[in-house]
């Protein structure tokens, strides 16, 4: 046989007979502290009210979230962020911006619990609206539809309202135009100038948050969200143009969603943006294939959630909100 070019002498499996070899030549590393654990805050006491799309989590009580913080703490979690869950909603998501609302008292009593913990806030409407939109619904345009700037006024209300309760840092998620700069003007406007944003910048109007939406009971009541969050199919540079005006109005960490269906779009922005910390959110619809699938014997859950884990970091993410957070701190050990 002719000899080939290269071999023997190059051989890449030599790369892969020890593990110790293999491990000292990775360049992807997860750790607990890129981490970000969702939790859903809801009235009363003592209270975990399973989702039942998303076997493991639930909506939690205000106690019952400070004792997650305490967990998340205790892991070495790089952050938790909150969703609210009212007892009451209302066409103007009312209590998003009330002082004493679920998310911020949900904040107060994470911050209390865990003092050293970053508590992060989605904001937006959807989970407080009584028609389940990200915003303020009129018919402006001619039919029903989220009116931008009226939305923008209340974006900047909620974001402070966090901010006043506590929050570390706030993650709007509304894709509204403007939504950034609005909300950057509200916290300096309230002496928050040091609260930095993470704005879901590109975030497709995804099937994947169909459990998400029975967590947080924020399923639209008419039409859907297709006027504002992004078309799967809009050429990949929309994507880069989110992050830049975002950027452009004062963003600090910027975020792709959903993750796993979306790497190449991960891959740009990190390419495109190398010095934005870069947020990737594996989502609601993610996490109940894998366990549905897991819960049947069909896969196994761990190495497919650090294998997923691992694609979105390789992709350019160096921040994961996960449902997974606490498992993948305890298996990373
Ligand atoms: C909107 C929001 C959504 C998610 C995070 N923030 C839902 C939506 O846009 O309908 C989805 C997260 C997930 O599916 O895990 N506040």
């Amino acid at each position: 046989m002719a000899p080939r070019p290269g071999f023997p002498t190059t051989r890449l499996r030599r790369l892969r007979y020890h593990p110790a070899v293999r491990r000292l030549v990775r360049e992807t590393r997860l750790s607990a502290e890129s981490l970000i654990l969702p939790l859903f805050a809801r009235p009363g006491k003592g209270v975990r009210q399973p989702i039942a799309s998303m076997p493991g989590h639930a909506q939690l009580s205000v106690d019952l979230i400070a004792e997650e913080a305490k967990v998340a703490a205790k892991l070495g979690l790089g952050g938790v962020i909150l969703f609210g869950i009212p007892a009451e909603k209302d066409a103007a998501g009312r209590d998003s911006y009330s002082p004493v609302g679920i998310v911020q008292q949900a904040i107060k009593a994470a911050k209390d619990a865990a003092p050293d913990l970053l508590v992060i806030t989605d904001v937006c409407f959807c989970e407080y609206t009584d028609h389940g939109h990200c915003g303020v619904v009129d018919e402006h345009t001619g039919r029903p539809d989220v009116n931008n700037d009226k939305t923008l006024e209340l974006l900047g209300r909620q974001a402070l309202s966090h901010a006043q309760s506590g929050a570390n840092m706030v993650a709007p998620s509304g894709m509204m135009d403007g939504m950034v700069g609005a909300i950057r003007a509200a916290l300096d406007g309230g002496d928050f100038e040091h609260v930095p944003i993470m704005s879901y910048a590109v975030k497709y109007a995804s099937a994947f948050y169909g459990p998400f939406r029975e967590a947080a009971e924020s399923t639209p009541k008419f039409g859907d969200r297709r006027a504002y969050q992004m078309d799967p199919a809009a050429a990949a540079g929309q994507a880069l143009r989110e992050v830049e005006l975002d950027l452009t109005e004062g963003a600090d960490i910027v975020m792709v969603k959903p993750a796993l269906a979306y790497l190449d779009i991960i891959r740009r922005v990190a390419e495109r943006h190398p010095g934005v910390p870069l947020a990737a959110y594996n989502v609601s619809g993610e996490y109940a294939m894998v366990r549905a699938a897991a819960e049947r014997g069909w896969i196994d859950e761990r190495a497919v959630v650090l294998e997923s884990l691992t694609a979105i970091t390789r992709a350019g993410a160096q921040i994961v909100l996960t449902y997974w957070a606490k498992e993948v701190a305890q298996w990373l050990g």
